[in-house]
């Protein structure tokens, strides 16, 4: 098959990418490289998937539409892997066109390329748990209504999954949106918690720990995450109710841990004890996730294996190897 993911510098493309080149199939990237996060990790990223076999790459901008048209004219993927967009939650209180830039003109453009194409057969799309706000209701169910998004970024991820429902009831397009749970691994974001925090712990420096501690997320391993991928990519879909081949499920580890035990998990690993900073809570930011993972277990089998006692200590050895601390 020919794999088009966007995205495919970024953390969780990388390792859709590898895992994909594993199975055999061809797999087109395309990053703009942005320097959100440091681009030296994006090109350390891609330096591994450049060298494979059956990979090609395009450094454009997805908010161009006469480049996202041309990818898809030129290399007629079956199915398309959208996972480029702006990340962060606080980032997006300080530079909310990039949002629009990419999560939004960028994503009307890759539905606009699988419209017009006469390949691609999906498009799965990162979507967020962000989406559910300010939800109290626990766990979250994709069930639940998601219109009291609390950020700019969440906005952008609910109007994505407007946007795919729309064209897939006008042009017959397959599409399935994937609602991510925080995400860590090797070869993650140095702008998420999970980095920050074991960059600061190995250096002796001290940790920012938001709303006092009194946060829960639902962590989840990147292994999970791209077990999830293949799951929504492979699955045969049916139409929902009315007619429409669109669905959004969560990707999340159905646990939500309390965040001073996800820190104890991290010292244990470093072997440091963390010198912690409270702070108050961050605009936009949410106190606790929690997925729901029902509709994705039964729909593409979708079963997380990795605790955090078993996921944090493999990122914290990649960390220690790669920034050499
Ligand atoms: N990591 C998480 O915990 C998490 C949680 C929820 C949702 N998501 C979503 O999952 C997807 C992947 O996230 P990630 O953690 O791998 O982030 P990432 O920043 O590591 O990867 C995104 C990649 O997209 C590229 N990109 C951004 N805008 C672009 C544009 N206009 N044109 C071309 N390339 C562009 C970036 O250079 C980057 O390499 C994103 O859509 C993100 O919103 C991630």
């Amino acid at each position: 098959m020919r794999i088009l993911v966007t995205g495919a510098a970024g953390f969780i493309g990388f390792h859709t990418a590898q895992k994909l080149l594993d199975r055999g199939d061809t797999v087109i990237g395309i990053d703009n490289l942005n320097d959100y996060y440091d681009p030296a990790l994006k090109q350390a990223r891609l330096d591994q998937l450049i060298r494979r076999e059956g990979f090609h790459f395009y450094k454009e901008d997805l908010a161009s539409p006469d480049i996202v048209a041309r990818v898809f004219n030129d290399e007629k993927p079956d199915i398309v892997v959208h996972l480029a967009a702006q990340p962060g939650v606080r980032y997006s209180l300080e530079n909310p066109h990039a949002y629009i830039q990419s999560n939004i003109v960028g994503h009307l453009n890759v539905l606009e390329g699988c419209r017009h194409s006469d390949s691609v057969q999906k498009l799965v799309y990162a979507s967020s748990s962000s989406v559910y706000g300010g939800n109290t209701k626990q766990p979250f169910s994709v069930d639940d209504p998601v219109d009291h998004p609390v950020s700019l970024y969440a906005a952008t991820k609910k109007s994505d999954e407007l946007m795919s429902h729309c064209y897939a009831h006008l042009y017959g397009i397959k599409a399935v949106g994937l609602r991510f749970f925080t995400v860590y691994g090797p070869w993650g974001r140095p702008d998420m918690a999970t980095d920050l925090f074991i960059g600061a712990i190995s250096r002796g420096q001290p940790i920012k720990v938001f709303n006092n501690g009194d946060m829960r997320r639902d962590f989840t391993y990147i292994d999970d995450v791209v077990s999830g991928i293949f799951g929504a990519m492979d699955f045969d879909m049916k139409p929902d109710d009315y007619g429409v081949n669109h669905a959004v499920y969560n990707l999340g580890n159905n646990r939500s841990e309390d965040l001073n035990d996800y820190i104890l998990e991290i010292e244990k690993a470093v072997g440091k004890d963390a010198i912690k900073d409270f702070m108050p809570m961050q605009p936009g930011d949410v106190k606790e996730t929690y997925a729901d993972i029902d509709a994705s277990r039964r729909d593409f089998g979708y079963n997380p294996q990795t605790p955090i006692s078993k996921g944090i200590p493999k990122v914290v050895a990649w960390y220690q190897n790669f920034y050499k601390v």
